[in-house]
C-alpha cells in the first residue's frame, strides 16, 4: 500500500483544459458485444484505464484477437477463433470488475457453455446479481453457482423470453439485450435501464444487425436474429468523469473545460450544478454525437465566485441525478452555505466516504431515513442512504485511504481542495475508471506527487 499513494498539496485552484474519452460503462460493453459478431469489430476512443484491461484479458482469453488500431484508442476485435478458456485461467481475473457477468449470453451463444468468475467492483452495497440470474434462466439457461464461480449452460438454447425487472438495473438491462440479440423469437424487457450508455450499446448491437425497440415506459423488444457480424463505433463520452472534473472545478473554485462533454448526457448535472452556483459554458458548437476527433469543444465549468448554496438532490436511474455524480459532487457541497440534502436511491451504502470528508473538517450527517424526497427502495431498512451537508466548512489536510472508484475521486477533490498536504493511499483504484487522472491533474496546475 505505501507506495500507492499520491501526496496532495492542497488549495490550488483547478484551471485548464482535460478530455474525457469514451465512457467507461459502454466501452467495457461494447467490448464484449464483439463477442456476438462473426466479423471484427472496431471501436474508437477506448480510454486506458483498468475495467478495459481486464475485459481485453478476458476477451483474449476467448480467442478473441484484440489489436491497436491505427488511431490512438482505436481497438480492433477479432473473434473468428473464439474458444473455450480453463477456469482457473479466467480465475486471473476474479474480484477485479463487474463486467465478467455480462459474458453470459454471448458465450452461451458462441459455446454453449460459460463460466464467470467470482465479480468484484467496487464495495458500494451487497450488489446482488438475481435479476441477470432470473433473466438467463428464462432463457434457457442452466445456472450453476458454485463456490469457484459461475457454470451456465444452454442445452436447449436460448430463447427470447417476456421479463420485467423489479428495478431498472442497466448491467441487468445488458444481460438481457446480450443475450436476446441472438436469441431465438422476440423478448420483451419491461422496466428497463435507459441510460445513454444502454442507448449506445443498442446502438452498437443494431449496427452488428439485430433489431431493437425502445418503446416508451421503460420496454425494450428484441427480435432475434440468426448472425451478427462486427460494428465500427465511436463511443459517447464519460459524462461521470466529466462531472467528476467539473465537481472538482467547482470545489477549488477553479475553472476546467472539459474537451469532449456532452450537454445532451448531462443535462441532470448541468441543472443541480448551476443550482449550487457554478457556472458553465457548452464550448462544443457541433450538433450532438458528430465525428471529429480532436476538434471537439466540450464544457467549460467554474467557480464564478461568491458563496455557493445548498441544495436538496436525489440519486436515481436516468434520467435522474447519477449516482456516480453524487460523491464528487459532495465535496463542492461542502463548501455550500445552508444544508444540502442528498438522498441516495441507486446503491444502499454509497455515503460512508462522508467520514474522510469530516475527518477534513466537513460536517455531515448520515440518516437512515429517505430525506428530501419521495421515499426508496431502502427507506425503513437499516441504510445510511441519506446525508446532510452543512456548509460552508474550511477543509484542512488527512491521510485517507480510498475505499471505491467515484469516492476514491471524491477524497482526491476533498485534499486538493484543502488547506496543506494530503496522503491518499489507494489511489491506483483511480485508474479502473479514470484515463490518466495523475497527468490530467498536473495539466490542471494541481500540486501532487508520489512520495
Ligand atoms: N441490483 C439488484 N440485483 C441485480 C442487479 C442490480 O438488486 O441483479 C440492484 C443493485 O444492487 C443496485 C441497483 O440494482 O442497488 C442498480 O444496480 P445496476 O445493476 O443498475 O448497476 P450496475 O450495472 O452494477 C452500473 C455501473 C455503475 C453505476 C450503476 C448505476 C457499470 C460497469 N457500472 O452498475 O457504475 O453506478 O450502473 O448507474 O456499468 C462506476 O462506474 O463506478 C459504477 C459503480
Amino acid at each position: 500500500m505505501t507506495d500507492d499513494v499520491l501526496v496532495v498539496h492542497g488549495g490550488t485552484p483547478l484551471n485548464g483544459q482535460i478530455r474525457v474519452r469514451g465512457a467507461k460503462n459502454l466501452v467495457s460493453k461494447a467490448m464484449v458485444a464483439a463477442l456476438l459478431g462473426d466479423s471484427p469489430s472496431r471501436l474508437f476512443d477506448v480510454p486506458r484505464i483498468r475495467d478495459v484491461e481486464v475485459v481485453r484479458g478476458l476477451l483474449e482469453l476467448h480467442g478473441v484477437k484484440v489489436t491497436d488500431g491505427a488511431e490512438d484508442g482505436e481497438l480492433v476485435f477479432d473473434p473468428a477463433n473464439v474458444e473455450s478458456a480453463s477456469t482457473d485461467e479466467i480465475n486471473v481475473h476474479a474480484g477485479s470488475s463487474r463486467i465478467p457477468i455480462l459474458f453470459c449470453g454471448p458465450l452461451l451463444h458462441r459455446l454453449g457453455h460459460a463460466f464467470i468468475p467470482d465479480l468484484g467492483g467496487c464495495h458500494i452495497g451487497p450488489r446482488p446479481i438475481d435479476f441477470h440470474i432470473q433473466a438467463l434462466r428464462q432463457f434457457g439457461a442452466v445456472v450453476d453457482k458454485t463456490p469457484e464461480g459461475m457454470h451456465l449452460t444452454a442445452p436447449t438454447g436460448l430463447h427470447g423470453t417476456k421479463f420485467e425487472l423489479p428495478y431498472p438495473s442497466v448491467g441487468a438491462t445488458e444481460q438481457v439485450l446480450l443475450t436476446a440479440v441472438l436469441a431465438e423469437g422476440v423478448t420483451e424487457l419491461r422496466n428497463a435501464a435507459v441510460e445513454p450508455e444502454i442507448i449506445d450499446l443498442i446502438c452498437v448491437l443494431q449496427k452488428m444487425g439485430a433489431i431493437i425497440k425502445v418503446h416508451t415506459d421503460r420496454v425494450i423488444e428484441i427480435q432475434g436474429v440468426a448472425r451478427l457480424s462486427g460494428y465500427t463505433h465511436r463511443p459517447i463520452p464519460d459524462r461521470i468523469e466529466a462531472a467528476s472534473w467539473a465537481a472538482a472545478a467547482l470545489a477549488t473554485g477553479g475553472r476546467v473545460e472539459v474537451l469532449g462533454a456532452e450537454q445532451a448526457d448531462m443535462m441532470t448535472f448541468l441543472n443541480v450544478f448551476r443550482s449550487v452556483g457554478g457556472a458553465y459554458e457548452v464550448t462544443d458548437t457541433r450538433p450532438p454525437r458528430v465525428d471529429s476527433p480532436g476538434q471537439e469543444g466540450g464544457i467549460r465549468f467554474w467557480h464564478p465566485g461568491g458563496e455557493l448554496r445548498a441544495v436538496a438532490l436525489e440519486t436515481d436511474v436516468h434520467p435522474g441525478f447519477m449516482t456516480d455524480w453524487q460523491q464528487p459532487l459532495v465535496v463542492a457541497l461542502t463548501q455550500a452555505r445552508g444544508l444540502s440534502i442528498v438522498h441516495e436511491t441507486v446503491y444502499e451504502q454509497r455515503l460512508g466516504y462522508t467520514d474522510a470528508l469530516n475527518k477534513m473538517g466537513a460536517t455531515i450527517q448520515v440518516y437512515r431515513d429517505c430525506l428530501g424526497g419521495t421515499p426508496c427502495r431502502f427507506g425503513r431498512r437499516n441504510f445510511k442512504h441519506s446525508a446532510v451537508i452543512a456548509g460552508p466548512a474550511k477543509l484542512h489536510a488527512a491521510d485517507l485511504v480510498i475505499p471505491d472508484l467515484r469516492a476514491g475521486f471524491s477524497h482526491l477533490i476533498a485534499a486538493l481542495a484543502a488547506e496543506g498536504t494530503s496522503r491518499v493511499y489507494g489511489v491506483d483504484l483511480i485508474n479502473r475508471g479514470y484515463e490518466d487522472f495523475e497527468a490530467k491533474l498536473s495539466a490542471l496546475g494541481a500540486h501532487v506527487e508520489r512520495p
